[in-house]
């Protein structure tokens, strides 16, 4: 099959760069040449392990094609994939659509025979439909059909969500889109992967479910922390029994400071967006939102009332400022909020970061950015460990502890063992453990 990808972003990447090791001859497009040209020399603007090697691969091999010109790649394409960013619409928590609709009209001036023309983004219910309307305005003969294919990728894990996938959902009721979609994921159809075939505006909203679901059940866990706190529990061992009942399951029940990242944040605004103007006011998904922000903020003062309230002219210590490990992605992380409240209660700010410090300079101010975990401690009257890298999950805590100014760790990811801190004497909190 022949694929044309509109948006080099993270999700176009990863996707075309899967599609082609799948076999399938993949062009992917960006109206921004510097990136087409970084990516056809071997660069990768994006962190994500595993995709520089499959992209090298997959381009020595003739599969795979970066280019500014949409061209050739869409006349000849028998599916164009619309991978283009939805951010939040400045003021109002809606997904802007304008990049989608962009799209929608260069693929209609272009297309060639039937094409199958495929929303990858992540877009609100109803979006297909205004795809297909803007391609059947500009070009009414055009013989197409509008499917939603959305992704379930995690950042760090992409590869491996694209190609090992708990389900593939294709939103269409045209059988000819079908055959073409069920093609071009042939090698996990013979994996036995469920492919999940509904209606389009159907598909459109399981992607929102299902990541606001993941954020509901965050945020669940997270608020369970802080009674178990209250109460003397310890919540990842409430995590872990209520997890075994096949009913809950136990992923994503990690409290932490707050979910970030690029998806559940904005996605979960703008589901809120869809059911206020549907009538449907999704009261469940507003409290998550309104409580995870909260969050985030209140993991600032979590380190100032265990420093005795007063941090004015302490140093503090930051281990990980990315939303999530094995990511450079800054997108609504904990650490922003947390690293300007500090500042803002006098504190100076050290931090390291494996991989997002580049990106960390630009939405934050005065942070004393250092080359590893033990620059970060020097005379640190507090460390924090703000994301869960595992080069952070067996420090040399000897040396952390004569590094230091001050024995402090406040362990916002559950990394270390309570006890085990305690009699190496450190002042240990975490999050949620009692004990
Ligand atoms: C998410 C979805 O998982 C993916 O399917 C979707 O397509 C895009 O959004 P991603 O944002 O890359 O992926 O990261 P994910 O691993 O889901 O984590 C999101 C946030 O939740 C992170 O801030 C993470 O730290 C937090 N989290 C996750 C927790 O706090 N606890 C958990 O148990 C799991």
């Amino acid at each position: 099959m022949r694929v044309a990808m509109i948006g080099t972003g993270y999700v176009g990447l990863v996707s075309g760069a899967c599609f082609a090791d799948f076999g399938h001859v993949v062009t992917c497009i960006d109206k921004d040449a510097g990136k087409i040209n970084a990516l056809n020399n071997g660069e990768i603007p994006i962190y994500e392990p595993g995709l520089q090697q499959l992209v090298a691969k997959n381009v020595a091999e003739e599969r795979l094609y970066f280019t500014t010109d949409a061209k050739d790649a869409i006349r000849t394409a028998d599916a164009v994939f619309i991978a283009v960013g939805t951010p939040t619409r400045r003021g109002d928590g809606h997904a802007d659509l304008s990049y989608v609709y962009a799209a929608a009209e260069e693929i209609a001036e272009l297309i060639e025979g039937f094409t199958v023309v495929v929303t990858k983004s992540t877009v609100p219910v109803g979006t297909g439909d205004e795809v297909e309307a803007i391609i059947r305005k500009t070009n009414p003969d055009a013989n197409f059909a509008v499917v939603s294919n959305p992704e379930f990728l995690r950042e760090g894990a992409a590869i491996s969500d694209f190609k090992r996938p708990d389900r593939v959902v294709v939103g269409t009721d045209n059988e000819e889109a079908v055959k073409v979609m069920r093609e071009l994921y042939r090698p996990l159809y013979l994996n036995e992967t469920p492919i999940v075939v509904t209606r389009r505006r159907t598909s459109e909203l399981i992607k929102y479910a299902a990541n606001a679901f993941l954020a509901v059940k965050i945020t669940f866990i997270n608020e369970i922390a802080d009674l178990c706190e209250n109460v003397g529990a310890n919540v990842q061992e409430v995590s872990r029994a209520i997890g075994l009942d096949n009913r809950i399951g136990g992923k994503f029940l990690h409290a932490g400071p707050g979910y970030g990242g690029s998806c559940f944040p904005k996605d979960t605004l703008a589901l809120s967006r869809t059911g206020h103007d549907a009538g449907a006011e999704l009261k469940i998904v507003n409290a998550v939102i309104e409580v995870n922000d909260a969050r985030k903020k209140k993991m600032a003062d979590k380190v100032i009332d265990f420093l005795g309230g007063d941090v004015s002219g302490k140093s503090i210590a930051l281990l990980g400022l990315a939303f999530k490990p094995n990511t450079d992605d800054m997108r609504d992380a904990p650490s922003i909020d947390i690293v300007a409240k500090l500042q803002e209660a006098g504190a100076t700010v050290r931090a390291f970061d494996p991989a997002s410090m580049k990106e960390a300079g630009h939405v934050m101010k005065d942070v004393v950015f250092c080359d590893g975990p033990y620059h970060a401690i020097e005379n640190a009257d507090a460390l924090v460990i703000v994301t869960e890298w595992d080069q952070f999950r067996a420090l040399d805590l000897d040396r952390v502890k004569a590094t230091m100014k001050s024995p402090n760790i406040i362990d916002l990811r559950n990394i270390y063992d309570t006890e085990d801190m305690r009699d190496r004497g450190f002042n240990y909190i975490s999050v949620g453990r009692a004990y």
